[in-house]
């Protein structure tokens, strides 16, 4: 990341302002390894691979959700892990105070993961062969996203979840060549591949940032744009990751996200009551059509829902606080 960066962020226990502690690997201006710090509380926060891990201590730089369910699949088998969310007896998030956000075998396997050499062995993968096909399939419900949101007229664009980046290499081509483009998401492995397609496209206005959208770490009002592909909507914690972005959006701008209800997609792998019951849990939408009347109840304004075939198209826009001037975007 490059120092310049850091105006834009904030800590992510206190909201106060980050300053560089160390950097230890330095590559053409910026850091590479290092660690970024918090002179008002005190928290320090690694940077690897260039990306800083704004997450508060003992949360772990992974998609914390999968992962659980992941771990207790294996122990015992899916549909009872779906059981064992939806009735609380495994905890989400878990908290793992004395592990650090990101191991340095994650380091290394995430050097692997953003390089040519991964990307000759994956891109001829099915897994990521079905993942194009299914993003050009559903390229209506990414402009509609797009549009909502406003992507054409954004400086500064956050995308919530990015994931392998299957989203944010077209979401890069969209927005205007000078933008500044923001890849967010709680796994750093994720982001690590997201990293490797977006300098294998050539695209050097795209930074990367580890944290949680139920608490961005970014200054408020930041951006003029916020986008999420399957991200919310999927995220638990729905609610509050839209109290979350509705901070660090600027007066009047807006969001806009795109998702396929997790229950359906998972219909048949557990009983529809337990699916049910995790979603409820973990604060996921069952009901797509009752999500406008949270977004409303939140603050935005000009909220709608709509359908581009099976996909649910979500925006609202950041009310203007009465009797103030639009800030110049990105200010
Ligand atoms: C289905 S993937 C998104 C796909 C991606 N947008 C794309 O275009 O390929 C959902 C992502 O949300 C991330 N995620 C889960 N909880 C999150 C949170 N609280 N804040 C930010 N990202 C989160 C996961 O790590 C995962 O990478």
């Amino acid at each position: 990341m490059k120092e310049a960066l850091l105006e834009k962020l904030r800590c992510p226990r206190c909201r106060e302002p980050l300053c560089v502690w160390n950097a230890t690997e330095e590559d053409g201006g910026e850091i590479v390894e290092g660690t970024l710090a918090c002179h008002a509380c005190g928290g320090t926060f690694p940077v690897h691979s260039t990306i800083p891990i704004l997450l508060v201590p003992g949360r772990r730089a992974v998609d914390e959700f999968a992962a659980t369910l992941g771990r207790e699949a294996q122990k015992v088998g899916f549909s009872k892990a779906v059981r064992s969310l939806a009735d609380g007896t495994v905890e989400y998030p878990a908290t793992r105070t004395f592990e650090p956000a990101v191991t340095a075998a994650e380091v290394r396997e995430g050097r692997y993961r953003a390089s040519e050499s991964f990307w000759e062995t994956f891109s001829r993968n099915r897994l990521v062969q079905q993942q194009q096909n299914a993003l050009t399939a559903h390229l209506d419900a990414m402009e509609e996203m797009w549009l909502r949101a406003e992507v054409n007229f954004a400086d500064t664009v956050l995308d919530v979840g990015t994931g392998w980046g299957g989203a944010l290499v077209p979401l890069v081509e969209r927005a205007p060549q000078d933008a500044m483009i923001f890849g967010f998401d709680t796994a750093f492995l994720n982001l690590r591949v997201a990293q490797g397609q977006i300098e294998r496209a050539q695209h050097e206005n795209v930074v990367f940032v580890v944290g949680d959208c139920l608490n961005p770490p970014f200054r408020e009002r930041l951006f003029d744009a916020v986008v999420s592909w399957f991200g919310i909507g999927r995220i638990p914690g729905f609610v509050n990751c839209l109290r979350g972005i509705l901070g660090v959006l600027g007066p009047g701008r807006a969001f806009s996200c795109a998702w396929t209800p997790l229950v359906n997609d998972l219909d048949g792998l557990a009983s529809q009551a337990d699916l049910i019951g995790m979603a409820e849990r973990l604060e996921i939408p069952t009901r797509p059509d009752e999500t406008a009347g949270f977004v409303e109840a939140i603050g935005f304004e000009e909220v709608e829902l709509s359908t581009v075939g099976p996909i649910f198209v979500l925006s609202g826009r950041a009310p203007i606080p009465q009797g103030s001037l639009i800030p110049p975007s990105g200010s």
